[in-house]
C-alpha cells in the first residue's frame, strides 16, 4: 500500500488539549513515513458534513474526540467494539465505505498486557470497574472479550451499573457505590473507569488490600501519571497499568488502518508524552 502524503487527524471541540497529534507525530517520523496527522476543531452543528466529507478534507481517517464519539458512531459503519461500546474513536475508509471502531477497548487492554503480562491467569476470579460511563463501557467489554468471568460494576448512581448489566448480560453484577469495598473481597482485578483521581477531583478511596493476592489494578486517568489508587497498589505489591499506556496503546490501531504500519508503543513514545504531565 503506498503510504505518500496521507494525512490522519484528530477531530474535537474543543481539540488543542489532544495529546494524539504528538503521538502519531512521532510514530510517522519514526518510521519514515510520508504523511501528516493534524489537529480539526469541528463543532457539534458542522460534524456530520465535515465527517461526510473527509475525505474531500484530504483525510483518509480521523481520530474522534470529544463531544463527538457517539455523533461519529451514528455517522459511520461500525464494527463490533464500536457497537458494544456505542461510541467511535477511530475512522478509517475500507471499500468505499467509512467505518469506525473504539480503540479504547485495545487501549484498556494493551496496558493491562504491558503493565500486568498473565494478567488473565485472574479471569475466573471476579473483577471490578469502577464507574458506569462510556470509559466504563470500554473497560468492561475489553474484559468480556478476554473471557473475565464476572464483572462487579459499582457507580455512584447505581441506575447506570444496572442498565450495564442489562447491556452485557449476567457475567455483570451491579453494585451500588457503598459496597465498593465489600466487592474487591478476593478480587483479581480492579480498574477506576470513573474521573475520581483525576488532578483537582477526590481520589477513588478504596481499600486494595482486599483484593487477592496478585491482583491487577488499573486507572484510566494518566493526569497525574501516577493516581492515588496505583500508588496505593503498587506500595501493597500487586501489578498496575495506567492510563498514559491506555491513551498510547489506544492509538495503535489507528495508526496502523491509516498509514499500514502497526506501531510500537515504546519507552522513549512514553516518556515524550509523559513530559509534560504531573507525575503525582
Ligand atoms: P466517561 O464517558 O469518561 O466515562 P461519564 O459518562 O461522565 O464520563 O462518567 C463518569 C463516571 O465517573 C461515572 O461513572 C460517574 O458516576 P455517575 O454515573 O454517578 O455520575 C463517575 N463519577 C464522577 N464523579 C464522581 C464522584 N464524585 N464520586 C463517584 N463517582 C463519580
Amino acid at each position: 500500500m503506498s503510504t505518500e502524503n496521507r494525512a490522519a487527524c484528530v477531530i474535537g471541540w474543543p481539540v488543542k488539549h489532544s495529546r494524539s497529534p504528538k503521538m502519531h507525530g512521532w510514530w510517522l517520523k519514526h518510521y519514515g513515513i510520508d504523511g501528516e496527522y493534524r489537529m480539526e476543531e469541528v463543532s457539534p452543528e458542522e460534524f456530520p458534513a465535515f465527517i461526510a466529507n473527509l475525505r474531500s478534507h484530504g483525510y483518509v481517517g480521523a481520530n474522534i474526540t470529544i463531544p463527538h464519539k457517539e455523533a461519529a458512531f451514528h455517522l459511520t459503519q461500525p464494527d463490533e467494539r464500536a457497537r458494544a461500546v456505542g461510541a467511535s474513536n477511530t475512522l478509517w475508509y475500507e471499500n468505499g465505505e467509512l467505518r469506525s471502531t473504539n480503540t479504547d477497548v485495545e487501549g484498556f487492554l494493551g496496558a493491562l498486557d504491558a503493565g500486568a503480562p498473565g494478567w488473565e491467569q485472574n479471569k475466573d476470579r471476579p473483577a471490578v470497574v469502577f464507574g458506569a460511563g462510556g470509559a466504563s463501557r470500554a473497560v468492561v467489554w475489553g474484559l468480556l472479550e478476554r473471557g473475565v468471568a464476572r464483572i462487579h460494576v459499582v457507580n455512584r448512581t447505581f441506575e447506570r451499573a444496572a442498565e450495564m448489566a442489562k447491556l452485557y448480560g449476567d457475567r455483570i453484577v451491579p453494585a451500588p457505590w457503598e459496597d465498593r469495598n465489600k466487592v474487591l473481597e478476593g478480587a483479581g482485578l480492579a480498574a477506576n473507569a470513573t474521573s475520581l483521581g483525576l488532578k483537582g477531583n477526590p481520589d477513588l478511596d478504596v481499600d486494595l488490600l482486599r483484593m487477592a493476592p496478585g491482583g491487577v489494578v488499573a486507572d484510566i486517568n494518566y493526569v497525574p501519571l501516577e493516581t492515588k489508587l496505583l500508588a496505593q497498589a503498587r506500595r501493597l505489591g500487586l501489578k498496575t497499568a495506567d492510563g498514559l499506556d491506555m491513551l498510547l496503546y489506544q492509538g495503535v490501531r489507528g495508526f496502523e488502518l491509516w498509514f499500514g504500519v502497526r506501531p510500537e508503543v515504546t519507552p522513549e513514545l512514553r516518556e515524550l508524552l509523559a513530559q509534560d504531565i504531573p507525575k503525582s
